[in-house]
């Protein structure tokens, strides 16, 4: 589908809040944290060996918080450990077509990280938008 003239209306492009990613050093301990603490069970727990990460799904109704932790020094989200310190690491929103909102992100002069869309966890298809250009939040966008 070709992109709208200028002020044409198009139906929005996120359609949840898929999750929202939290660093942490210790998978483990902040697994804990969110069963002692509020009763939540992980839904879903993958090594994901591309992006140098272990991942925890906690599901909350139709959203997860995901748990991130390195799996190797190089990995950005040790990088971003060493910078930060644990904490927030990106959103992910939801959409029906990881292409097409890519190409929104490019079409309004967004960075990217990703330039195409590639395999995320849980089989779901995803991609990275820079946190400069998107009000200095991580963004990925997840076609599941
Ligand atoms: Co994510």
């Amino acid at each position: 589908m070709s992109s709208e003239a200028a002020g044409g209306r198009r139906p929005p492009l996120l359609t949840e809040i898929d999750h929202v990613a939290i660093a942490v050093n210790d998978l483990d301990e902040a697994i804990s944290y969110y069963s002692e603490t509020f009763g939540e069970e992980v839904t879903h727990r993958e090594r994901v060996d591309r992006d140098g990460v272990e991942e925890a799904l906690i599901a909350v109704a139709d959203s997860y918080i995901q748990l991130v932790s390195p799996t190797r020094t190089d990995s950005p989200v040790a990088k971003f450990l060493e910078r930060n310190g644990e904490g927030l690491h990106h959103v992910g929103y939801r959409v029906a077509d990881c292409a097409a909102a890519l190409e929104a992100v490019k079409a309004s002069g967004g960075r990217l990280i990703d330039e195409a869309p590639r395999p995320g966890s849980r089989g779901t298809t995803v991609a990275f938008v820079h946190p400069k250009g998107a009000f200095g939040t991580l963004v990925e966008l997840v076609e599941e």
